[in-house]
């Protein structure tokens, strides 16, 4: 099985990508929805818990795991790596990549979390790979709790997007990284607001490139993956709120299963 985390339910929108692109494997999905949101959290905090996340998906049987998290890519995916032997996909470098390949000015921008942005791992990768690319950060907090209501399409969100893209837009940039797992589903406002000129990158869509490639190179893992469609999704906390916005955001009716990882230890 092709194991997927997230802080909460944005990673859904990397699982749509692998229905998207490879869609014979059996996915299954772990949502903190307990201790989400990770974006405002301490660096160890994310440690800790992007372990047991990880750690719940293989004891449920996952052959591979893509950490659908920005959060968790920027700043635990050493320690991820470290603690686990099987192939994990995270999704910052991929971004990364596709972002230097597409800018033609040399000036790229990056929305994400509060803690994905300190971290300034997008700024660090991107430079070593063209020092000569210049990064624009901006910390856009107020986007997943608007996304988490559902309010994708109202007034407020599309000035809160706005706000938060003004300094992106004054710098000229002509590509634009999506540095949360959230945020594509804003990707209809924030191409209006960012000028259309500007490629959006979503990181989900490069991900899942690479498991392609992956998989297509190591045929022995590919046996180990389970092909159907009893997918399955674990949440740690469930509300009938999560339930609707995952079937709606998805766009197929699914059925999400708490359980306890044993949370607070
Ligand atoms: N899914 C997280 C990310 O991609 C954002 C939500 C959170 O802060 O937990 O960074």
């Amino acid at each position: 099985m092709i194991g997927v985390f997230d802080s909460g339910i944005g990673g859904l929108t990397v699982v749509k990508k692998i229905f998207e692109n490879l869609n014979k494997y059996q996915v299954l999905y772990f949502g903190d929805t307990a201790r989400a949101p990770y974006g405002n959290k301490g660096e160890t905090t994310i440690k800790k818990y992007a372990v047991e996340d990880a750690k719940f998906l293989i004891d449920q049987g996952a052959k591979i795991i893509v950490v659908a998290c920005n959060t968790v890519s920027a700043v635990a995916i050493d320690t991820l790596k470290k603690t686990f032997d099987l192939p994990i996909f995270e999704v910052v470098i991929p971004g990364v990549q596709e972002a230097v390949r597409s800018t033609k000015n040399k000036r790229t921008g990056v929305i994400g979390t509060r803690l994905t942005i300190d971290s300034g791992i997008y700024n660090q990768l991107i430079k070593k790979l063209d020092p000569k690319i210049k990064v624009f950060s901006q910390a856009a907090p107020l986007l997943v709790p608007l996304i988490e209501e559902n309010w994708l399409k109202k007034t407020e969100t599309r000035r809160i997007v706005k706000r938060y893209l003004h300094p992106l837009r004054s710098s000229q940039i002509d590509t634009l990284i999506l540095a949360c797992t959230h945020y594509p589903f804003l990707r209809r406002i924030i191409q209006t607001k960012i000028g259309r000129r500007v490629k959006i990158i979503d990181p989900g869509e490069e991900v899942v490139k690479q498991i392609q490639e992956f998989l297509k190179k190591n045929p022995a893992i590919e046996k180990t993956l389970i092909k159907g469609s009893k997918h399955k999704f674990f949440v740690s906390d469930l509300t009938p709120k999560f339930q609707t916005l995952a079937s709606q955001w998805l766009g197929q009716k699914i059925k999400l299963e708490k359980v306890d990882i044993n949370l607070g230890s």
